[in-house]
């Protein structure tokens, strides 16, 4: 049976942390560039670390990695070294998050990630012609208040941002915590989505619909707990943006066999493929795709479907996207 080429289908990505994108390769060089202390000294040390139990011991790894980052330079080549890497996977739009509170945390001031960060997605679309948007992404483990200060902050460069974002420790810190935040951002105009159901459970999933009103649950997997919530999704024309290759790494299934994304598809959900922090779980989002299709017998039309699902999934207006189907 031939399969598709997957890299040959053009492609948008929802769901990828600007900052976990950074590989090992460039987190050694900026962290000579700036003095930073950091957890490996060589790549292959990097790559070693990259053995995970949990979300929580990734998370750890990517806290420690992205301090490296500290001028606008440093974040314009990591949004540009990223975009670069995903044109080469035909990706024809990016929705990229990225977090300021662990930056803002640091000393670095917002105009300096901002300015960094518009570089290298200006840059990007004049060399290539991919287009780029941001993800404001909170971090969840910290507090609400926190948020509206981050909102505030970034209102100056609102015409970059497509979507206030929720990310990080998910078990005890669902999503009613953010459920003013969320209300303040839909109040602004901004869409809005939040991981849920990673590490959570179908709880999480159904808070961030009926409490944050999410336009897109990032994985969302174990909806799949809930039939009933299965149905709710699929009704509603929900994007999942679910990330096997990282699924696997912080063990939500065992294995990539063992992945539920081809049985919410067939559930009829809106599901998409996404790479979520490439370098450290090992694959971008082709690899993402054909981890899906060797591993869990995508057919082709299956993986059509998906690749369709990630433009009309994204905050593309509805002009651009009808460019890209
Ligand atoms: N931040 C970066 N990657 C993440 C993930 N997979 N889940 C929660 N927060 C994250
Ligand atoms: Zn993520």
């Amino acid at each position: 049976m031939t399969m598709i080429d997957v890299s040959r289908l053009p492609k948008a990505e929802l769901h990828v942390h600007l900052e976990g994108s950074l590989e090992p390769e460039m987190l050694l060089e900026l962290a000579a560039r700036n003095g930073v202390d950091i957890p490996f000294h060589s790549e292959e040390e990097a790559r070693a670390a990259c053995h995970f139990t949990d979300l929580q011991s990734f998370l750890n790894l990517y806290y420690a990695g992205l301090r490296v980052l500290r001028t606008p330079r440093d974040f314009a080549e990591v949004t540009h070294a990223y975009l670069t890497r995903a044109h080469a996977d035909r990706v024809r739009h990016a929705e990229i998050y990225f977090s300021p509170q662990g930056h803002l945390r640091r000393g670095i001031a917002f105009a300096d990630m901002m300015e960094g960060v518009i570089e290298g997605m200006t840059a990007a679309r004049a060399d290539m012609g991919i287009s780029s948007g941001l993800i404001l992404g909170l971090q969840r483990q910290y507090a609400e208040d926190e948020g509206f200060e981050v909102l505030d902050l970034a209102w100056p460069y609102r015409q970059h941002v497509l979507a206030l974002g929720l990310g990080g420790p998910e078990v005890g810190n669902p999503p009613e915590k953010f459920t003013r935040v969320f209300a303040e951002a839909r109040r602004r105009g901004w869409h809005t989505v939040a991981h849920a159901g990673e590490e959570g459970d179908a709880g999480y999933v159904r808070q961030a619909m009926d409490l944050l009103h999410v336009d897109r649950i990032d994985h969302g997997v174990r909806c799949a707990e809930d039939p009933a919530l299965v149905r709710t999704i699929a009704e509603r024309g929900i994007t999942l943006t679910v990330c096997p290759l990282s699924n696997v790494c912080l063990r939500v299934f065992p294995d990539i066999a063992a992945h539920n994304l081809g049985t919410l598809l067939r559930a009829g959900v809106k599901v998409t493929i996404n790479s979520d922090d490439p370098p450290y779980f090992g694959g971008y989002i082709d690899d993402n795709f054909r981890a899906c299709q060797t591993g869990i017998g995508l057919s082709d039309a299956d993986i059509i479907t998906v690749a369709r699902n990630g433009f009309t999934g994204s905050f593309l207006p509805a002009e651009e996207v009808a460019v890209h189907l």
